[in-house]
This record gives structure tokens, sequence and C-alpha cells, in this order.
């Protein structure tokens, strides 16, 4: 069952689907080694990763196992990154969360605000009850970001990745459905 990627409007951004315009950008974004320091996996060195990850954006759609969008700034247009939500699993209504933003597009509150936009959306449509978001326990940004929409801290996976020889922790963060219901407000949109 295909699942077509929303287009999104909060008040300062717009959360559309991928197009393969996006490659040059989005292979800017994951070849950062600063943006992907706390990321699961090397940093792209090699420009088809980039047509790759919009490839299987389109097959998420396909498969209707989520939704992953770009999420560009409304006043001017300009790629600010991407949010996702995949994993989509009807029986247990499950699915992931996931968001990468450009260094230039940080502290400004977009992530919150477009991971915000993209729940409400999968809240209203999939019948979700819970998301599941995962964080290198040294990304405090990412945890507050979590923290900030209601996501609860439920534990962590102990030396859960080896990024270039790297060890790391993971933070695993849930959010449930009737705890989204109770606090969330309505994604201010234009
Ligand atoms: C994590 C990320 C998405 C945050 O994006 P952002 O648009 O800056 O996030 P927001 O502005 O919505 O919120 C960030 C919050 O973290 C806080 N914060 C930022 N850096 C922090 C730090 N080092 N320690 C503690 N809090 C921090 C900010 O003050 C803000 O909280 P506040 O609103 O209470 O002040 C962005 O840094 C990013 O894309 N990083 C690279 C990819 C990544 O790590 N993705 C997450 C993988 S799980």
């Amino acid at each position: 069952m295909t699942l077509a990627t929303p287009v999104l409007r909060t008040a300062r951004l717009r959360l559309r689907p991928f197009t393969y315009a996006d490659a040059d950008v989005l292979f800017a974004l994951h070849s950062s080694t600063h943006v992907m320091r706390y990321w699961d996996s090397a940093p792209w060195s090699d420009q088809a990763r980039a047509k790759r990850f919009i490839a299987i954006c389109q097959k998420v759609a396909e498969e209707g196992t989520g939704a992953r969008v770009a999420i560009d700034r409304a006043s001017d247009g300009a790629f600010v990154g991407w949010c996702g939500l995949t994993e989509w699993n009807p029986d247990y209504r499950s699915a992931s969360l996931g968001y990468c933003l450009d260094d230039a597009m940080w502290g400004h509150g977009y992530a919150t605000e477009a991971a915000h936009a993209l729940l409400q959306w999968a809240f209203d449509t999939l019948d979700l009850n819970r998301v599941q978001a995962e964080t290198d326990t040294r990304n405090a940004a990412s945890a507050r970001v979590l923290e900030k929409i209601g996501f609860v801290r439920e534990g962590t996976l102990r030396e859960d990745c080896v990024v270039n020889g790297e060890v790391s922790d993971t933070w695993v963060f849930g959010l449930i459905g009737r705890e989204w219901r109770r606090s969330a407000k309505p994604t201010p949109a234009r």
C-alpha cells in the first residue's frame, strides 16, 4: 500500500517530498564531518549516496512504510535539511523518527518545528501509537529536541555503534499516542 509523502507547512518551514534536484545539497549535508559527528555511520564520500537516499525515500512512499521529507525555509526556499518517519509497522502502530539539519540552520528551533509537524501529520493519518527515536548520548541538541516534543528517555543501548573505530552509546526515546494527544498543540501553519 503506497503512502503519499505529504507537503506540510509550518510558520517558518515547508516540508515536501525529495526530488533528484536535491542531490547536491543532500550530499553537502551528509558529507559534513561536523553535521555527522554523532551519526550512526560515517559521512558520505561518494556523491552517488545522495541519489540512493532519494531513491529510498521514494521506495518508502511506494511501500507505505513511512515518509521522509525535505525541509525548506519558507521565507527564501533555502534547504534546511530533512526529517523522516520510517519503519511504520501497522500491526504495532509504531514508527521511527529521524532528522538531519544543515549546521547553518541550527539553533532556530527548526528541527523541533519540522518534527512536530511531521508527527502531527503521522498521528492524524496513521493511527500511530508509538514513535521511537534514538540518539547518540553525546548529542545533547537532539535529545533536547525530542524532550521538547514530549518524548521520554527510556533507556541506554551501551556501546551500540562503532563508527570509524569510535564506540558510542545510544539513548532510546519513545512517544506514546495518548501522551502526544495530551501535550501536542497544533502546528501553526501559513
Ligand atoms: C540535532 C539537530 C537536529 C538540532 O536542530 P536544531 O534546529 O538546532 O534544534 P532546535 O533549535 O529545534 O532545538 C535544539 C535545542 O537543543 C539545545 N541545544 C543545542 N546545543 C546544545 C548543547 N550542546 N547542549 C544542550 N542543549 C543544546 C538548544 O538550546 C535547543 O533547546 P531550547 O529550545 O530549549 O533552547 C541538529 O543539530 C542536527 O541536525 N544535527 C546533525 C544531525 C543529527 O545529529 N541528527 C540527530 C540524529 S539522532
